[in-house]
């Protein structure tokens, strides 16, 4: 049975239309008038591909292949109604064109001259966008070498505690926010190592303290993620680093309507895992062992090859496998997966990846079968569209009332290794309930039917 939004299927139709009635107008989500300000935390790899080709998009040179939320459409009402407009036509995203960079950096790189070395994208292209590129130029970075051990940075704030570095931040925000109309940050910075959450995380009054006191369970992410969400400022963290799962950041985005998701982006080995596990598990066949494997040789493959690092990729990458499985539901198939990450860095590769993955399984009476994936991929290829929805969908986030005191956007999760749900509730990985969950989030702001594909109204 197909649910009906508050508004009803007319609403679809009017959205945006003055004349639609008070109840649908206090739930409306409100246009992307003006400009969108991003702040991107780190100017490496996968920001300047995306700042890059935002901007080569814009002047027609390239298409926003990966993209959902530029090429992605979405079905109305049945199937035989034909109705499946393009996303950024079905609700109102910022256009591209409106769309303003800025960032942070512990280099002084300009976005031109880093995404020279990141050496993702051809030199031809970039030559063609070195004048915008290079007016990007980052503001000094709130840094600690104790969170990434590989990185010395040069270009750092200083302040007598972490509570001065935010309140930097902070001002940092509110001086961008003078040129803007809408802000959201994204963390695409390095991984940091790997933390747990402490006492200091619980409350927003323990937080403050703990910034007071330079408590070492505040790791910069956290302190730009502080700012961005005091300053009811949306914040998408592409890293696995203990950043917004924390008590007192969803405390936080509740109290002032700046919307959160989950973290590391999902871009190829947890991307494939989350594509072929659902399948293996809806054909209830077993899984013994699940060995990944990835040689990658840019400035990420760098700091990961740090053991503290490493660890904090290794927990996101390992939690896909045992929520997809349920092996407390099905221990007869899955109880004793052995599952096993490895990265390793690799110079000559840069940003051209590659991962293996083995998967042993086993169907009818027991009998062994195996599975190899051997993907080559380019990592901030995949990863530039999967930012550019996630600051663009938590813009939307930010305007529609339904949605921006909620904390935690789990419909995001569609894009992240690590999705983040309300405390108690386990996270769904799976792609394709992701999608749809994605899809359905927009069909219900926008007042329009959920679409549950039980279609048994076709046979009627
Ligand atoms: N590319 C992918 O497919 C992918 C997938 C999932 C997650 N990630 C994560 O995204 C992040 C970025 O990846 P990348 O390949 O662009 O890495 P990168 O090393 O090229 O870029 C990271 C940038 O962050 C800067 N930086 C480090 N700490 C900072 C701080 N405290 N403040 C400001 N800047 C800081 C570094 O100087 C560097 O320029 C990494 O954490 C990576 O693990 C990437």
């Amino acid at each position: 049975m197909a649910t009906k939004g508050k508004g009803g299927k007319k609403a679809v139709v009017r959205a945006g239309n003055a004349s639609a009635s008070k109840k649908t107008a206090a739930t409306k989500v409100e246009p992307a008038k003006g400009k969108l300000g991003v702040m991107v935390v780190g100017l490496g790899a996968v920001a300047t591909t995306m700042i890059a080709g935002v901007e080569a998009i814009r002047r027609g040179l390239a298409s926003p292949v990966g993209s959902l939320t530029q090429m992605g459409t979405i079905r109305l009402g049945k199937r035989t109604d034909n109705k499946s407009p393009l996303i950024k036509d079905f609700v109102p995203l910022a256009d591209l064109k409106d769309i303003v960079f800025t960032g942070w950096d512990i280099f002084e790189d300009n976005v031109y001259e880093a995404a020279a070395h990141a050496a993702v994208l051809k030199p031809e292209l970039l030559k063609k966008l070195k004048p915008a590129l290079q007016k990007i130029k980052p503001m000094p970075a709130v840094f600690d070498q104790y969170y990434v051990k590989r990185l010395h940075g040069t270009h750092v704030k200083k302040g007598k505690n972490k509570r001065d570095l935010a309140e930097q931040l902070r001002a940092d925000i509110r001086a961008f926010k003078k040129k803007v109309d809408r802000v959201v940050m994204i963390w695409a910075a390095s991984t940091e190592i790997f933390l747990e959450p402490k006492p200091v995380h619980r409350s927003i009054e323990a937080f403050e303290k703990g910034l007071v006191d330079n408590d070492r369970a505040i790791a910069p992410s956290q302190i730009y993620a502080y700012a961005a969400l005091k300053e009811g400022v949306p914040f998408a963290n592409g890293a696995p680093n203990l950043t917004v799962d924390l008590p007192v950041m969803i405390e936080l985005s509740k109290k002032n309507a700046a919307p959160i998701c989950g973290k590391d982006f999902k871009t190829g080995q947890t991307f494939m895992k989350t594509v072929l596990a659902p399948a293996f598990k809806a054909r209830m066949l077993g899984v013994n062992g699940w060995f990944s494997t990835n040689i990658l040789g840019n400035r990420d493959g760098e700091v990961l090859d740090e053991p503290q690092s490493f660890k904090t990729k290794e927990e996101s990458k390992l939690g896909s496998l045992e929520y997809i499985f349920q092996p407390e539901i099905y221990p007869e198939l899955y109880k004793d997966i052995y599952h096993k990450i490895r990265i390793n860095y690799y110079p000559p590769r840069g940003d051209e990846k590659e991962a293996w993955d083995n998967i042993d399984i086993f169907g009818w009476l027991g009998y062994p079968m195996q599975l190899k994936v051997n993907f080559l991929c380019r990592d901030s290829i995949l990863a530039a569209p999967i930012a550019l929805d996630l600051v663009l969908f938590l813009d939307l986030a930010k305007r529609t009332p339904k949605l921006r005191s909620i904390g935690i956007q789990e419909w995001l999760s569609f894009y992240l290794k690590s999705p983040q749900s309300a405390p108690g509730l386990y996270p769904e990985h799976d792609l394709f309930i992701q999608s749809m969950k994605l899809k359905n989030t927009l069909r219900h702001i926008m007042g329009a039917d959920l679409v549950t594909h039980l279609g048994l109204d076709y046979y009627d």
